[in-house]
């Protein structure tokens, strides 16, 4: 269970490096068990939800050692996980079922959990490893599939990440060549496509909806680091349009950021772009419309932090959510600070310029928790934030020290009292 102590910030102002992408290392660290050989992979950033994999990919018989932020994986022999409450414990864990299933042409794994943001079905991961010739037996609480891969076409309904990426796990090492229509194209999955390609993988279409994937008999270890986290970028940024900061962010790639940015600049932001990052600064005070869509468009993970920042805005925004049909929890925990905010299935009315005063909120989700640290430093007095599943901790590395390095005045409950203290 974390708690934060929230005050009121003003102008937050300074310098951060932004970490390695949550949804970039994830499925890169599934990849290693594709090969016999060392993978090292720099920049891991310290979440929770990596160590949740990192247990996982143990349990699939990986040995893992991290020296700094560099996680080295070697898996001479992969095997099926047993340890099912791990599994329970995130979505991306149903990712070590494409490279098992390629590796050792058997895969039983427990179905995923993660956050409770929608349905979640893993129908489309299914879909792709059947059109690889696998066969699935489905059992309560997991899934069991089997068969030597050959190349096949599969049509994804929808351009599922986690199945695009899931599909090219298997496929890499499937015999012959397999196309995957609709594919994702967020630039995660083209991070991914990257690491396979250096790992010996044959793949063409990266970033397009169309992927063609020609097997290879084995991949080789080699040494990689991932993208840098959009969505962290994004969640300061509306940090410091909501306290008409000034910010410099290095390590940051904006191209990845577009839709973002330019909901940010109609917000009323600038942002000057450098080779060495990009500096962000103005304040949010216009109204905004956002719909998410997949990449390029608006990312469902910036919906939350980005209603936070439209409490400060004077008018009425409106959030259309199209990817998750249970993602504005964090709505009714914004209305204990005083937003106003009306929800009808997937559109919330967000009435922003109305003054919000510090209580005590519960974080819902991983970026609805992130949406609530932002409102309690827009929010007058004291905010308390608790986070009983440490939701904050699995997707960014110390936000609550992030915002401290720029001036905000968070504590952290500890079991020596509040403390307020990075590293
Ligand atoms: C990934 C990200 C998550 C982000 C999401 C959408 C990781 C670890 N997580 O999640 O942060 O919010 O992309 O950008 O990268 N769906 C199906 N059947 C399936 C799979 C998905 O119907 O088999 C539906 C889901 O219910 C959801 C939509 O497709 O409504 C999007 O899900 P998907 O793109 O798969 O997201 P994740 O990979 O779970």
């Amino acid at each position: 269970m974390a708690l934060y102590r929230i005050r009121h910030a003003e102008r937050l102002r300074g310098e951060l490096e932004i970490h390695t992408a949550k949804n970039a290392v994830l499925p890169i660290l599934c990849a290693g068990l594709l090969t016999r050989e060392p993978l090292r992979i720099e920049g891991v950033p310290h979440l929770t939800d990596v160590d949740t994999l990192w247990a996982i990919l143990q349990d699939c018989g990986a040995q893992i050692c991290r020296e700094g932020d560099a996680l080295t994986l070697f898996t001479p022999e992969p095997v099926s996980p047993v340890e099912e409450d791990l599994l329970s414990r995130m979505r991306a864990s149903v990712l070590v079922m494409g490279p098992l299933l390629a590796r050792t042409g058997y895969a039983r794994v427990g179905l995923p959990g993660g956050c409770a943001i929608g349905q979640r079905p893993i129908d489309l991961h299914l879909k792709g490893m059947q059109a690889l010739g696998a066969e699935s037996t489905l059992t309560p609480g997991s899934v069991t599939l089997q068969g030597t891969l050959r190349g096949g076409s599969v049509y994804l309904d929808f351009p599922s990440v986690g199945a695009t990426e899931n599909i090219l796990l298997a496929a890499v090492l499937a015999q012959g060549v397999t196309r995957i229509e609709n594919a994702a194209k967020e630039p995660e999955i083209v991070d991914l496509c990257a690491l396979l390609s250096r790992m010996g993988a044959k793949i063409r279409g990266c970033g397009t909806s169309t992927l063609y994937i020609e097997g290879v008999r084995e991949l080789h270890g080699c040494v990689y680091r991932p993208i840098p986290d959009r969505i962290e970028a994004g969640t300061l940024c509306c940090a410091v349009g909501m306290t008409q900061g000034s910010v410099f962010l290095r390590n940051i790639r904006p191209d990845h950021m577009r839709a973002v940015l330019y909901k940010l600049r109609e917000a009323g932001m600038d942002f000057r772009e450098s080779q060495a990052g990009l500096r962000i600064s103005g304040r949010a005070k216009n109204p905004i419309q956002v719909r998410t869509l997949t990449y390029p468009g608006f990312p469902t993970d910036m919906q939350a932090p980005m209603m936070a920042l439209a409490l400060c805005s004077r008018g009425a925004s409106v959030f259309c959510e199209t990817i998750f049909e249970n993602r504005f929890m964090h709505a009714r925990e914004l209305a204990r600070l005083g937003a106003r905010i009306r929800i009808e299935d997937r559109i919330a009315l967000v009435e922003g310029g109305y003054p919000l005063q510090g209580a005590a909120v519960t974080s819902t989700d991983l970026r609805g928790g992130a949406a609530l640290m932002l409102a309690g430093l827009l929010a007058q007095g004291e905010t308390l934030l608790s986070d009983p599943h440490g939701h904050i901790a699995r997707g960014y590395e110390n936000l609550p020290g992030m915002l401290r390095e720029l001036g905000a005045d968070i504590e952290e409950a500890t079991e020596d009292g509040w403390s307020s203290a990075n590293g």
